[in-house]
């Protein structure tokens, strides 16, 4: 079994990128090592520059996202961890997968059409970015890609792209599954509940970052928006307190159910108070570990060539059927 992500090293990363990423990677990271598979987790810096950027903050954010991967949990003996721009095979498969994709299916991409309404310069690549991940997923053989539900679409056009290209050329890729968490598949900003959590779309007050201290996170979850009523229950028309909610069971591994029976009859206010201290109890082991492990740049250094070299050498032999079905020849 092959288990493979990729998470964006620009922006600070936010307890969504927690709920639908970090602690799937992890639980995922246990299942491949139970089935005795392999799991690759991919700091993926060749789609961060899709957008406008800043190189040196793209350099010291992708060490930042390297020993938060660690502080999380993953172990980077069992698991690949590694740079996208580090293995070339990702932006050739890129160009080759390019070739069975249309521009009417890229053109339907919501998250293209959202990012490009943001953006002041439409880049192509922003455009072509689901290539470059379906990519990404295809080269490792994967069979599941642990996401939040933001990614669906992109995982479903990686779908089509592997049965398009087998369909042409011959059976080369393994159809990936998409593996969304059964709570927090989509964390709402606190500040307008009805938008996800993000870095680039959503509210400074609303985002809780995985840096952010206690008291940062005190105030953001006590100015969280909430509905109106009184009852701590998880309902379409409530979506403030069912993000909240959400965030509960994200914190502490409670179901829905065990949080509303939890807090049956108390007020907005103290199970705001509560989620904010289930979240610093969180994240405060996460952070010191973060600090510890990010002081260390020989080491991180030491770690990215590793996981360089294992994704390597488990992206070579597919890249290689690519190009020999594909039809090109070789060098000797
Ligand atoms: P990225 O970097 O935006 O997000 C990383 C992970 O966090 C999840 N996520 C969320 N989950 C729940 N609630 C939210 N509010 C929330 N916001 C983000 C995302 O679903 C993701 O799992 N295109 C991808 C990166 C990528 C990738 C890949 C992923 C590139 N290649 C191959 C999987 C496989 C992205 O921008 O994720």
């Amino acid at each position: 079994m092959r288990i493979f992500s990729g998470i964006q090293p620009t922006g600070a990363k936010h307890l969504g990128n927690y709920a639908g990423g970090f602690r799937q990677y992890v639980a995922t990271q246990d299942l491949a090592a139970r089935e005795g598979g392999e799991a690759f987790f991919c700091i993926v810096d060749l789609h961060s520059v899709s957008v406008e950027y800043d190189p040196a903050d793209l350099r010291e954010r992708t060490f930042d996202l390297l020993a938060l991967l660690v502080a999380t949990g993953l172990d980077p003996e069992r698991s690949t961890i590694f740079v996208q721009s580090h293995v070339t095979a990702h932006a050739e498969a890129n160009w080759l997968l390019a070739t069975v994709t249309s521009f009417g299916e890229l053109r339907r991409m919501t998250q293209f059409k959202d990012k490009a309404e943001a953006q002041e310069f439409v880049s192509a690549a922003l455009f072509t970015y689901p290539v470059l991940q379906a990519g990404d997923i295809l080269l490792y053989q994967t069979d599941l890609v642990p996401v939040g539900v933001d990614q669906r679409q992109h995982i479903e056009l990686t779908r089509d792209i592997a049965e398009r290209f087998n369909a042409r050329y011959g059976e080369t890729f393994t159809i990936p599954r998409g593996v969304y968490p059964e709570t927090g598949a989509r964390i709402q900003d606190l500040q307008e509940p009805e938008r996800k959590m993000s870095t680039t779309g959503g509210t400074e007050q609303g985002t809780v970052y995985l840096l952010d201290p206690p008291d940062a996170i005190r105030r953001k979850l006590k100015t969280a928006v909430t509905d109106s009523g009184r009852e701590i229950v998880h309902r379409e028309d409530k979506p403030g307190i069912s993000n909240l909610i959400e965030i509960m069971t994200v914190a502490t591994g409670e179901s829905i159910p065990e949080v509303e029976a939890r807090f049956a009859g108390q007020g907005y206010g103290a199970f705001k108070e509560q989620v904010a201290e289930a979240v610093i109890a969180l994240l405060e082991p996460i952070q010191a570990r973060f600090r510890e492990i990010r002081s260390d740049p020989g080491e991180l250094r030491r770690l990215l060539s590793v996981g360089a070299e294992k994704a390597r050498a488990a992206s070579a032999p597919t890249i290689e059927a690519m190009y020999e079905r594909m039809g090109f020849v070789r060098p000797s």
